[in-house]
């Protein structure tokens, strides 16, 4: 179903998408969002929301062996990609679901939430809409992970966050012009921080919050 606001497609760009990121980044997208995956407790229900190209789901079953992961990614280029990623042992316990927050049903609750550089490509009021969604499938006690670009504040964070928005709204039609501090977000509505980390300069960070 889609959303207002919510009108990207990266049908296009999934070919190449890990190999760009990789380019301008070295690695650091990647290591962003390994960073606190060892802080999920072995059988966790896990919900993988934007996952891309799947890269992380191999990583995702080594460390954390969960019960089972719903991964919920819009673009079915991107999840052709992700079912050809994973190692076939850990297929029976991924459900793909082609689609967005909206086609999760209500009834299922996970203990954790993956979201990577997936709230970077929202306005303000179509970000907050898609929090409370997701937020109403984690139970309480459970873990968010949250890991993204923050509001540029130096020169060379503010060429970059330039170059990329004019890039993905030209390749992905992406709906927004700024990111925001969304951790802040999260908070204000009831999540606890737990930790953080930064990459590139700090120009990368990486989250851990809590439901109470
Ligand atoms: C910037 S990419 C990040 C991909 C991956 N997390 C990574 O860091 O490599 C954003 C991804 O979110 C997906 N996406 C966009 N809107 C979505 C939505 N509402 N629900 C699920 N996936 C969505 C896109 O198709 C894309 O694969």
């Amino acid at each position: 179903m889609k959303q207002i606001g919510d009108s990207n497609n990266y049908n296009l760009l999934a070919p190449v998408y890990d190999l760009l990121g990789s380019m301008m980044y070295f690695g650091a997208l990647g290591r962003a969002q390994r960073h606190f995956l060892a802080d999920i407790p072995k059988g966790s229900r896990i919900l993988f929301i934007g996952g891309g190209t799947g890269f992380l789901l191999n990583p995702l079953f080594q460390r954390c062996e969960p019960k089972d992961v719903w991964y919920v990614e819009k673009s079915g280029a991107m999840i052709r990609k992700s079912k050809k990623a994973v190692r076939h042992e850990y297929r029976k316990r991924i459900y793909f679901l082609e689609g967005t927050q909206e086609d999760i049903p209500d009834e299922e609750k996970f203990d954790v939430v993956l979201s990577f550089f997936f709230f970077d490509q929202f306005r303000f009021m179509t970000l907050g809409k898609i929090f409370l969604k997701l937020n109403t499938h984690l139970k309480s006690g459970g873990l968010w992970l949250w890991a993204d670009f923050i509001p540029p504040q130096t020169w060379w964070q503010k060429f970059l966050m330039h170059f990329m928005l004019c890039f993905f709204s030209l390749t992905t039609r992406l709906g927004t012009d700024r990111v925001y501090d969304v951790p802040a977000i999260f908070r204000q509505r009831g999540l606890k921080q737990e930790k953080e980390a930064g990459y590139y300069g700090g120009f990368i960070r990486t989250v851990l919050l809590r439901k109470s």
